[in-house]
């Protein structure tokens, strides 16, 4: 057994510390958490949002389609915009693509060059891709137009976030 013994000064110092950083950690707990929530908080999986398009009007020629959807970056919430280029093909997948170019990020225009007929084409260095977005070789985009992943409910189309397009 020790021969130590606790003073009552030291008893009420180490009482005093243990139960006010009991408290102390009771308070900041709920605040740190609702601080740092919502940047763990998972990015939801298979998001897809609604476009006002109907898959049936779609047709083998791209169309521009605009959609906007509320996006929630941590504590703040806004309104985002986006634009997809969609087709039909012949055996009626339908196809939406990224309208942002893969050299320095301009956009799109589907059939807007006289001298390119019935291909994609970027207005800002003359980048041109195919209209499965594939690139041209020779212009500077280095990669093909980004795909959005697409859902059909109701007869509306849906989209998904854009990823690499795995043509070669
Ligand atoms: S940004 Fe499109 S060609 Fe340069």
């Amino acid at each position: 057994m020790s021969n130590q013994r606790v003073s009552r000064r030291q008893f009420l110092n180490y009482t005093l510390t243990g139960v006010g950083g009991f408290m102390a950690a009771g308070v900041l707990m709920p605040m740190l958490r609702f601080a740092i929530d919502p940047v763990l908080a998972a990015e939801g999986k298979g998001d897809f949002h609604a476009t006002k398009q109907k898959v049936d009007d779609l047709t083998e020629t791209p169309t521009r389609v605009d959609f906007t959807y509320e996006q929630k970056d941590a504590w703040y919430t806004s309104n985002v915009t986006q634009t997809a280029w969609v087709y039909k093909t012949k055996s009626g997948d339908i196809v939406a693509l990224s309208p942002v170019c893969k050299h320095l990020g301009c956009t799109v225009n589907w059939n807007a060059n006289k001298s390119h007929p019935n291909m994609f084409f970027c207005p800002c260095h003359g980048g041109l891709y195919h209209k499965n977005g594939k690139n041209v070789p020779g212009t500077p985009p280095t990669r093909p137009l980004d795909v959005y992943p697409v859902k059909v409910k109701d007869g509306y189309l849906y989209l998904g976030k854009p990823k690499a397009n795995n043509l070669v």
